[in-house]
């Protein structure tokens, strides 16, 4: 494996992706943990990520010497290679200005980190962002390659096998980093690039199997992509020790509670308790307003139903989760002196703690695509693997105003329409997120020869890579004019609908 000391870049992720890519199994470590992680990993190399410090600062950052001392392959990225030559002798100097951008560096040596990709006299497009610069070189480097702003765009040390380079490789922009990246893990650290899907759902099943013995697992399943590839490999490793626990308040899409029951316990014989809560929540949401205030009356009463549940099954030791690597990976924090803050699930935060349980994450280690992967590897269903992402509050944050079973109702049907659509037109899978929000606001309208005053209906369709930032997406033209038609001659109650444009930023793609 890979060990990726993070100096606090806002890009050490992708570093993770492109091992991973090269079919090598990489973990990211803080810094000042880096040493722990490397004791219990032993790695058979080390990338040293970007980061916003600066060398020449009194408390910056250092690589820890038993990791500088290892005599294993080490590649240093931007912040990286200035640590790495610091550390090793050379000199580094503040920049004036820095360099941000696009740039060109020509190769100068052969190194082993062009290995069928570049050779001498090329020049290659790279993406550069730093504000200091290596001004000497450490002992036993040469430079390799060179640009006009970075006479050590790529510096190494063949002998020692350490290489550093001053732009980032693991960006899009660097169009040949990726495969700089593979050279470094499959031919300097002699990696044989076949961690696979197969190799760690197998890795995974004997973990489980050992950190839960005979133990009872409970598991909330929402019916997302990561609570169902969770559930069915727990319940792999060991089958009826696992219980799920799937709690229906009457704010999920039609035909969601019958999808997800029918194919885990029908399907899979899975144990499954299906919770209907639908008047609880639907009396606490009466009178409920506020986006805030809905959004916490559920998610406490989401928990309250799920602990009372768990109290009737009994025994479980063991809380299972769908936690992601994006929620796990400690983040670098440079305002608050050495300490690292660790995100929590922002679905079942609290959970754990509340009912002192002991928690099984078996996806902590996954990015959101891989886990699509292990999905599909288990036999998942396409519906369930490819499924958009659907929030934990459901259909109430997208009813602005009062929820209420009636509302519910008219938005279940509403949605449903316009999702059946989205498929049938071959677009469910080019949109990140599809939905519909049902407005509290009635407008005039005429069916027939009578007058009609009805609820408005506002789709939206947003594509984005992470739910970070989004872009509406734009229908091919007769689509929506087909969806309004239908809708409203299907769906009592609603006599006019409209399509939101809004990105975000500004706008957030839920509405509440
Ligand atoms: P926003 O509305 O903040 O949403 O742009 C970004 C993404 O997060 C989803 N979302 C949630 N998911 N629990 C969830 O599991 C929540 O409370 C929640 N709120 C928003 C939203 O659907 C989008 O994919």
């Amino acid at each position: 494996s890979i060990l990726i000391v993070d100096f606090g870049s806002q890009v050490t992720q992708l570093i993770a992706r492109r091992v991973r890519e090269a079919g090598v199994y990489s973990e990211i470590a803080p810094f000042q943990s880096a040493a722990d992680a490397f004791a219990r990993m032993q790695p058979r190399g080390i990338i040293l990520s970007g980061g916003p410090a600066s060398v020449l600062d009194e408390h910056s950052p250092r690589i820890p010497d038993t990791i500088l001392n290892s005599g294993l392959p080490m590649l240093g990225i931007c912040y990286g290679q200035q640590a790495l030559t610091q550390q090793l002798g050379g000199r580094v100097e503040k920049g004036m200005g820095g360099e941000f951008g696009e740039a060109f560096v020509s190769v100068d040596a052969t190194c082993a980190l062009f290995d069928g990709l570049w050779t001498e006299g090329e020049r290659h497009q790279v993406w550069m962002s730093h504000g200091d610069h290596v001004a000497e070189i450490a002992p036993g480097f040469h430079p390799v390659a060179s640009s006009p702003g970075a006479p050590f765009a790529i510096i190494a040390d063949e002998a020692r096998r350490i290489y550093a380079m001053q732009f980032h490789p693991e960006v899009v922009h660097t169009p040949d980093g990726s495969k700089l990246i593979a050279n470094f893990v499959r031919h300097v650290c002699g990696l044989p690039g076949d961690w696979s899907m197969a190799g760690f759902r197998a890795a995974k099943i004997a973990e489980i199997r050992a950190q839960v013995g005979v133990g009872k697992v409970i598991c909330g399943l929402s019916g997302g992509v990561d609570s169902s590839v969770a559930a069915l490999l727990i319940h792999e490793a060991i089958g009826d020790q696992l219980t799920c626990v799937f709690v229906d308040g009457g704010i999920l899409r039609a035909g969601e509670a019958e999808q997800v029951v029918g194919l885990f316990r029908g399907h899979y014989n899975i144990p499954l308790v299906h919770v209907q809560a639908q008047d609880l929540f639907m009396d606490g949401l009466a009178g409920v307003t506020d986006p805030e205030a809905k959004r916490k009356f559920i998610g406490k009463t989401f928990i309250d139903v799920f602990e009372a549940e768990a109290n009737k099954i009994g025994g479980a030791e063991f809380l299972a989760q769908g936690t992601l690597y994006p929620d796990v990976i400690e983040s670098v924090s440079f305002t608050g002196g050495p300490s690292v803050t660790i995100k929590s699930h922002h679905n079942v935060g609290g959970l754990p703690e509340r009912m002192n349980m002991k928690l099984v994450e078996p996806l902590r280690e996954l990015f959101k695509d891989e886990v699509r992967v292990l999905g599909r590897e288990l036999g998942l269903p396409d519906v369930f693997v490819g499924r958009h992402p659907f929030p934990g509050p459901g259909l109430a944050i997208r009813i602005p105003g009062e929820v209420t079973r009636e509302r519910c109702d008219i938005l279940r049907k509403a949605d449903a329409i316009y999702l059946e659509e989205i498929r049938s037109a071959g677009l469910y899978d080019a949109i990140w997120q599809a939905f519909a929000v049902l407005l509290p606001v009635r407008t005039v309208g005429v069916m027939g020869d009578a007058r009609t005053y009805d609820h408005v209906l506002a789709l939206r369709a947003v594509t984005s890579t992470d739910g970070m930032t989004a872009q509406a997406f734009s229908f091919p033209g007769d689509f929506l004019p087909r969806v309004t038609t239908r809708i409203i001659n299907e769906v009592r109650g609603i006599n006019r609908v409209t399509y939101d444009y809004t990105s975000k930023p500004p706008g957030t793609i839920e509405w509440e």
